[in-house]
């Protein structure tokens, strides 16, 4: 078994030695007769942490910045109210220069792997030179090769449509995204889109798995391949391929340009799948289904890896309002909704979401950016006077 990062890192290698083309092929075509491959009756990225002898599971919990503490402690609050089986433990993730290379510090990554799971507030990105993401960082460290993004309309929070219930699973480690960009001569760039069938057929194993889980037994598979012949091709062969591993689910594909269009005029037809695509397919076509539910604000995503999951908001750390108790942190909470779900607590899960939705369907204890007045801890206790 390869991970998708050798490949990802191979090519690049390979891509640095322009003057030597006839070395790079040989070297990657030796690597691609190796490929990831799971037999389908083994689950892809299950979660392998175990209850303590206190009876808790660790998590790991990564603040973050601006209004990351405050939602944070909603979280805390809440799921110590739920009586949710849950121990955290905190992680500084402040980025350090090792090698001129922006990295984790040891001590979060060790208890990221060791706990197998982590809820991530936002994290501010320096502007200027020489900055990598942080929550790039995070993804390539832990090898983080599917993002889920659900997005079901918020009762009590009017939006044009009332019943969007999407969710779209984006490939998180390559395609567009996989930064091998170069000069070619003064004016001209080349940017490099890699596709590796090791990626495409992770994530979309994943997405059949997660199809079965949540009993959405429809996947669509949204790409180019009409333009983008050789690369989305090689995503679609490969999806064709893996839904013949998952025969209670039907498989069929679109094209993202139909995709975009018909998500915008009725989403309805989409709540019953599950969509899977590249990576800058899914960052933009996420957002997009993010407003139809009210904006980032209230969007939660999980993070999934082969060894280890991170849970985070899809908002970030709203520097305008930190230190204030104005922030909402309902997507956190419904990020760390998904993560009890990864971790097999559904009772806790279905609980603490049943208080939240509760909670702002009634109206009385809403947050500024949904039209309310409401501090964030009022909200958080509003849910947890729901127990
Ligand atoms: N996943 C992440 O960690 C992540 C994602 C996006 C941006 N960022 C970082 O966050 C910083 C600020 O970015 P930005 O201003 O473009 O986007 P932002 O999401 O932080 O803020 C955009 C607007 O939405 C509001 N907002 C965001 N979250 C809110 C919440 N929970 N409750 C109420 N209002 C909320 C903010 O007040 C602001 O007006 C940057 O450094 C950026 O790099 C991090």
């Amino acid at each position: 078994m390869i991970a998708s990062r050798s490949f990802t890192l191979l090519a690049r290698q390979c891509l640095r030695r322009a003057n030597a083309p006839q070395q790079w092929i040989p070297v990657l075509a030796q690597t691609q007769a190796r490929f990831y491959s799971v037999p389908y009756e083994e689950k892809v990225a299950k979660f392998k942490g175990k209850k303590g002898s206190d009876g808790l599971y660790t998590v790991t919990l990564i603040e973050g910045d601006g209004i990351g503490p405050e939602i944070s402690q909603s979280v805390k609050d809440i799921f110590a109210a739920a009586k949710a089986p849950i121990k955290w433990e905190s992680a500084d993730v402040t980025p350090q220069l090792k090698d001129g290379k922006t990295v984790i510090p040891d001590k979060a990554i060790d208890s990221v792997k060791t706990n197998y799971v982590a809820l991530k507030g936002p994290l501010a990105t320096p502007i200027g030179k020489g900055h990598v993401s942080l929550n790039l960082t995070l993804r390539r460290t832990f090898n983080l090769f599917a993002n889920v993004r659900p997005c079901k309309s918020i009762a009590g929070y009017k939006t044009p449509y009332d019943n969007v219930d999407t969710v779209l699973i984006r490939e998180n480690t390559e395609g567009e995204y996989s930064g091998i960009e170069h000069v070619v001569i003064d004016g001209v760039v080349q940017s490099i889109k890699l596709i590796t069938k090791a990626a495409s057929e992770r994530v979309l194993r994943f997405a059949f798995q997660y199809a079965e889980d949540v009993g959405k037994l429809k996947v669509r598979a949204v790409h180019k391949a009409t333009i983008m012949k050789m690369s989305d091709g090689l995503f679609l062969n490969t999806a064709r391929r893996v839904a013949k591993d998952f025969p209670k689910v039907e498989f069929d594909a679109e094209l993202l340009d139909n995709t975009c269009l018909k998500v915008v005029t009725d989403p309805t037809p989409y709540n019953d799948k599950v969509l899977v695509m590249p990576n800058l397919y899914g960052d933009i076509l996420s957002d997009m289904c993010a407003g139809l539910i009210g904006g980032l604000g209230l969007t939660p995503s999980g993070n999934i890896g082969d060894e280890c999951s991170i849970f985070e908001a899809v908002h970030g750390s709203a520097p305008d309002i930190a230190g204030k108790g104005l922030a909402n942190p309902t997507a956190l909470l419904l990020s760390s909704i998904m993560m009890l779900q990864h971790m097999e607590l559904y009772e806790h899960a279905d609980k603490i979401q049943k208080a939240i939705f509760d909670t702002l369907a009634e109206g009385k204890y809403l947050t500024g950016d949904l039209g309310g007045k409401a501090k964030t801890h009022e909200y958080a206790k509003a849910i947890m006077d729901k127990f």
